[in-house]
This record gives C-alpha cells, sequence and structure tokens, in this order.
C-alpha cells in the first residue's frame, strides 16, 4: 500500500466534517475520492454482474408516490417502534463488516453516530471493533447479525455475549451459504490489512483469521481470490431450517432472518421461532440475479402479516432517500435498513460523517411525508402506490 493509500486508509487529516452534502450521493462520491482501492472495491461492489446491485437502486424508483393533496401535514411525527424499542425514524444501520476499514475509530463512531440519531445498529458478527465496546460506545438501541459457521461453539458464546451486552436482537443472515463471488474483490485482492481483524470471532473464540476452525470444509468461493477465501470459514453451507429453530430456542432475543425474498421462506421462518425478517439481498452482493428488494418485500410483507400481524418486517438494498423510505413502508415494512451510505459517511467524517448521513435521510423522511400528505407514519399506506 503507497503512503497516500495508507494516509486515506487511516482517515487522518481527511475528515471533513464541515462539508455539505445535498444528499447521500453526494457523500458517496466524496468517499470513493478518499478510500483505497481494495477498501472501495470491497464496500461499493455487488456480486458476478453486479445486476442484482444495480437493480436494488433503480428498483425503488420505478414505484410512483401517488401524494394526497389538502391534508393538514403542519405537525408531523416520523416516530416509530420496531421490536419494542421506540424510533425517531423508521430507519435502522445495517449490519456491514470492518468498519475500521473506512476509519481508524471504525465501528465505535458509527455507534456514537447511532447514538447521536437515537438510531439502532445491527452489528456485523464480522465487525473490526468487540461487540462489547460497540455496545458501550452508544445509548441506541443494539443488534447482533450472526453467521452461523462450523463452530457452533462460537455462535453459541457470541448469543451470550449479545445477550450480556444488552442487545435487544439478532438478525440471522441466511442468504449465505457460501461467500458470493464478487469480482472487484478478486480484481483488487481482498485482504485484512495488518491491525484491522474479525475480532469478535478470532479474539474471543480462539480461532485464527486464516484457518477458522481445523479441518473445516472447503467450498468452492475458495481459491478464486475475494472474501470466500479470506474468511470463507465464517459461514456454513450446511446450515438449515432447525438451525434457525435452535437459535431461537437458544436465546430469549427476538430474531429475525435477514435475507429472505420469497413468501414461503419467510412463512417458514416464523414457523421456526423467528419475530420477524429482513428482506434483503445482501446488497447485491451474493446471488448475482436474485430479485430487487423493492420487488420482494411487497409478497413477503403481506405473507408475514397473514401469518403474524405482530411480526417484524424490515428491508435493506438500494434505500438510499426519504421517498424510498415511503416506498418501503407503503409495501409493508416497518422500517428499512442503510448499509453502504453509512460507510460513505464514515469514510467522509467518522463519526460525524455517519451522523450527517442519519440526519439527511433523517430529514428526507420528514419532508416526503409532508409531500405526499402523511402527519405520522401510520397515514403511510399501500394507497400511496395504488390509489383507489
Ligand atoms: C454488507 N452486508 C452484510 N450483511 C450481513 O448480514 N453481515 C455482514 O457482515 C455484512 N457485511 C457487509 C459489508 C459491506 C461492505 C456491505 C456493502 C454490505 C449487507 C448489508 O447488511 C445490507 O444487506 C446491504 O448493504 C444493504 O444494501 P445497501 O444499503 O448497501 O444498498
Ligand atoms: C460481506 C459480508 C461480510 O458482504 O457480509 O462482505
Amino acid at each position: 500500500m503507497s503512503d497516500v493509500d495508507a494516509d486515506r486508509r487511516s482517515g487522518a487529516a481527511s475528515d471533513d466534517t464541515a462539508a455539505q452534502f445535498v444528499d447521500l450521493h453526494d457523500v458517496e462520491a466524496a468517499a470513493a475520492g478518499r478510500l483505497d482501492e481494495m477498501t472501495l472495491g470491497y464496500y461499493s461492489g455487488g456480486a458476478g454482474e453486479e445486476r442484482t446491485l444495480r437493480a436494488n437502486l433503480t428498483a425503488w424508483g420505478e414505484l410512483d408516490l401517488w401524494y394526497r393533496t389538502l391534508v393538514d401535514v403542519a405537525h408531523r411525527s416520523t416516530a416509530t417502534s420496531v421490536l419494542g424499542c421506540d424510533l425517531p425514524v423508521p430507519i435502522l444501520v445495517a449490519p456491514t463488516a470492518l468498519h475500521r476499514l473506512a476509519h481508524p475509530d471504525g465501528e465505535l463512531a458509527t455507534a456514537r453516530a447511532c447514538s447521536q440519531a437515537g438510531v439502532p445498529m445491527v452489528v456485523s458478527s464480522l465487525s473490526s471493533t468487540l461487540l462489547e465496546d460497540i455496545c458501550a460506545a452508544t445509548t441506541a438501541p443494539v443488534l447482533l447479525q450472526l453467521y452461523i459457521g462450523a463452530h457452533r461453539a462460537v455462535t453459541e458464546a457470541l448469543v451470550a455475549r449479545a445477550e450480556a451486552a444488552g442487545c435487544v436482537g439478532v438478525q440471522l443472515t441466511v442468504d449465505t451459504p457460501i461467500w458470493g463471488d464478487r469480482h472487484r474483490e478478486r480484481r483488487t485482492g481482498f485482504h485484512l490489512p495488518d491491525g484491522i481483524d474479525v475480532v469478535n470471532l478470532t479474539r474471543h473464540a480462539g480461532l485464527t483469521r486464516q484457518s477458522g476452525p481445523a479441518g473445516a470444509p472447503a467450498d468452492r468461493s475458495s481459491g478464486t481470490g475475494g472474501i470466500g477465501d479470506v474468511l470463507g470459514w465464517t459461514v456454513s453451507p450446511s446450515v438449515t431450517w432447525d438451525d434457525l429453530a435452535w437459535l431461537c430456542d437458544l436465546t430469549p432475543l427476538p430474531v429475525l432472518t435477514k435475507g429472505v425474498v420469497r413468501p414461503d421462506d419467510a412463512r417458514r421462518a416464523l414457523a421456526a421461532g423467528a419475530a420477524g425478517v429482513v428482506v434483503s439481498n445482501h446488497g447485491g452482493r451474493q446471488l448475482d440475479g436474485g430479485p430487487a428488494t423493492a420487488r420482494a418485500l411487497g409478497p413477503v410483507a403481506a405473507a408475514v402479516r397473514a401469518a403474524d400481524p405482530a411480526a417484524t418486517v424490515l428491508v435493506d438494498g438500494g434505500v438510499r432517500s426519504g421517498a424510498d423510505v415511503i416506498r418501503a413502508l407503503a409495501l409493508g415494512a416497518d422500517a428499512v435498513q442503510l448499509g453502504r451510505p453509512v460507510l460513505w459517511g464514515l469514510a467522509v467524517g467518522g463519526q460525524d460523517g455517519v451522523a450527517q448521513v442519519l440526519d439527511l435521510i433523517a430529514t428526507d423522511v420528514d419532508r416526503s411525508m409532508a409531500l405526499t400528505g402523511c402527519a405520522s407514519l401510520g397515514d403511510v399506506t399501500a394507497d400511496l402506490l395504488h390509489p383507489g
């Protein structure tokens, strides 16, 4: 890595908290100018030809919002609740790995920005900061994202740590039997730089970053470069619905299955004990060819509501504006998750950068409510997409 790259990655002297970004695309452009090639490729990339990645972004815009007129929207509330937690806006930070690639403060900066905004943070089990330290850095609700890897004892220990640290829920990622083929990672030679590691697994569970559990079966995502080579051992191709039921029995915390796009999978998740689902295709990073989440959400939300009206439905993938959030809620989601935009904010300004991202989208949700004729989120109903 060149000195310039090292300086870029460290974030040193590059925080620009005075920058006034108009929208999340501005933050992305600024981040792209600061991140080293490997980190930018890892964060921005999708699998294969990136069709699903692109579809996530465009499909929201294909849904017209049939706004109502002459509604008194002088007093508006963007507040809601998810899993018993009060949220100021229907937004959570999606789990993304390795925040210290973007900024030296890594997940701690993200967690502090979540405190400022009151926005829940879903912490990746592949975070580059210990779960306990992240939880201690924020007053916002924290959920743990989990992969069930080859080592069941590691999963059990992580869940127990999440409970002890005060997490309010778990998201089990179910779209990752093996790692997707991310061409950008292969081209840029994705690796973990010295000093950055998946510490929740390596430091606490005594695993090494390369080998993971001794004798773990290699899969065909290994040997190609990219994350499958570096962290292949953190997921397992033999995980099934029985494992979801096992996890739901293991913990009193509500479990959401993250990565569902099919109504039948959503019904099976609830039957196995899940408290709900996150409609997601992993930001287009797993199966290239999967549906845009804007298209998957409606049928999945309908199936979940029919099975259990109290179950939780979240969605992520390509949400970039307040109008997208309104579209997601009109399709039946309780709230949305933001992935990459948070990483862009982190790259441009650490805690302040993430805070700016959360503020931009929260302000835009409020604006979009006014312009669609909604004073509260209860007014965001399906007729905004299909007027009578
Ligand atoms: C992710 N995502 C992810 N998901 C997960 O369950 N565990 C993880 O560790 C990660 N890590 C991760 C790293 C990076 C760099 C990205 C971009 C994404 C997927 C993430 O939670 C979410 O599903 C998508 O990022 C949402 O799409 P947008 O908002 O990025 O378009
Ligand atoms: C990714 C993982 C870590 O998408 O979920 O890179």
